[in-house]
């Protein structure tokens, strides 16, 4: 284990070294042979997997090979929703609407209310439940199929999530728990029973129809820890390991390379800022940038740890032609951290008026999308058996 960083579900400290992160959980690394085959069946590739943005999985192959004999999977992701949503939550959600336009299938979309109490000293159930409605208007506007696409909160479709949790929670020891997670004698009785709440959705459509269903979970690699235990317990439940893609982090703002994080306020993006917020966090960032003007013009930048072009890189320039040929300015001092940074500022106010718009539609749309206990099958054949 490599201490210099750290990547917990809650916590996620230091320059993070993604290839040993792969070695250190146990994943696998996305090959090229990967990406031509997710190709060869969805006739495209997106931007966030062709960089390698999204770098590691679990049993994609497996769960390829399964679809080129039954095209039937269904998706899963989720929040916890403590807050506003940020740019760094959308990129999974964008490369899971993408997921979802390219095979046509079901999304199931968890809101973790009740973690967010469990592990948040200052929030209460009604505020995280709150933002659970929140944030769903995010991921409906970015254009999830109304018809396939299911958001719903952990406390309000309890009843459901329950009894599935009690049978992954019932094979989960403590040791385990302590081992994934590094719980301590402080830590409190939700925070320990957590990880089986996570783990439902992966087998809970195949619950509702009663056949087991292959499950895809996007998600930035942080929430791997939960999905070891959820493959480790699902067989011996009789449901099939859920596969999973991982993505990296969408750095902060500041000079450290460490996510983008609700807990630092100033250094991360929200989808509600408004245009003056994001002019004031951008103008504010950290470049690879000279101490004067004249000395950058002559010696150039230093793209390579500039969090505009991490920006650029990871969601706001996805054109391979225009990234590299502003790589290659920035490097020869022909453009500026000021020209980057306006031009940066434009592109996320571009991007945020339209999503806001589509955020504020959302308002009316989040009926169709939300799970209520009612509009679910009962599934107590599971423990009345
Ligand atoms: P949460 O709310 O911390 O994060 C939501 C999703 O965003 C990812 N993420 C990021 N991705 C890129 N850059 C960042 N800076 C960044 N910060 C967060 C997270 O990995 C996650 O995919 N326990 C979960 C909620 C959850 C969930 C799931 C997530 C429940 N079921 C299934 C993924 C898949 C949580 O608190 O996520």
């Amino acid at each position: 284990m490599n201490l210099s960083f750290k990547v917990t579900p809650w916590e996620v400290s230091g320059e993070v070294d993604y290839n040993q992160l792969i070695e250190d959980f146990g994943t696998k690394k996305i090959t090229p042979d990967l990406i031509f085959r997710i190709k060869e069946i969805t006739g495209d590739l997106h931007p966030l997997l062709k960089r390698q943005i999204f770098f590691s999985h679990r049993d994609v192959d497996w769960l390829l090979d399964q679809y080129e004999k039954d095209p039937n999977f269904f998706l899963y992701t989720g929040r916890g929703p403590s807050g506003d949503t940020h740019l760094g939550h959308l990129m999974p959600w964008i490369f899971t609407k993408w997921l979802q336009d390219k095979f046509d299938v079901p999304l199931w979309f968890q809101m973790t209310d009740d973690e967010k109490f469990y592990f948040k000293r200052n929030i209460e159930l009604k505020e995280s439940n709150f933002y659970a409605h929140e944030n769903a208007l995010d991921v409906i506007a970015l254009g999830f199929d109304e018809k396939k696409t299911h958001i719903f909160s952990n406390i309000e479709i309890a009843s459901h999530l329950y009894p599935v949790a009690a049978l992954f929670a019932k094979k989960i020891t403590f040791s385990t728990a302590k081992a994934v997670f590094d719980f301590k004698h402080q830590n409190n009785l939700g925070e320990i029973f957590y990880t089986s709440m996570q783990a439902v959705p992966a087998v809970l459509p195949s619950i509702l129809v009663k056949k087991n269903i292959p499950c895809l979970i996007p998600h930035a690699i942080d929430q791997d820890p939960h999905f070891r235990v959820t493959r480790d317990v699902a067989p011996k439940l009789g449901y099939l390991k859920p596969s999973s893609i991982h993505c990296i982090f969408l750095p902060g703002l500041g000079k450290k390379t460490e996510k983008m994080s609700a807990s630092i306020k100033e250094s991360a993006i929200y989808t509600t800022d408004s245009s003056e917020d994001v002019k004031k966090k951008i103008s504010g960032a950290f470049t690879g940038g000279r101490a004067t003007v004249k000395e950058q013009r002559e010696k150039g930048g230093n793209p390579d740890i500039c969090s505009v072009h991490k920006y650029y890189y990871c969601l706001f320039m996805w054109d391979e032609k225009e990234y590299k040929q502003n790589y290659e300015d920035c490097k020869a001092g022909r453009i500026i951290c000021g020209d980057c940074k306006k031009d940066l500022i434009n592109r996320i106010n571009q991007f945020l008026q339209n999503h806001q718009k589509k955020r504020e539609e959302a308002r009316r749309k989040l009926e169709k999308f939300w799970v209520t206990s009612d509009k679910l099958e009962d599934i107590s054949y599971i423990w009345k058996k």
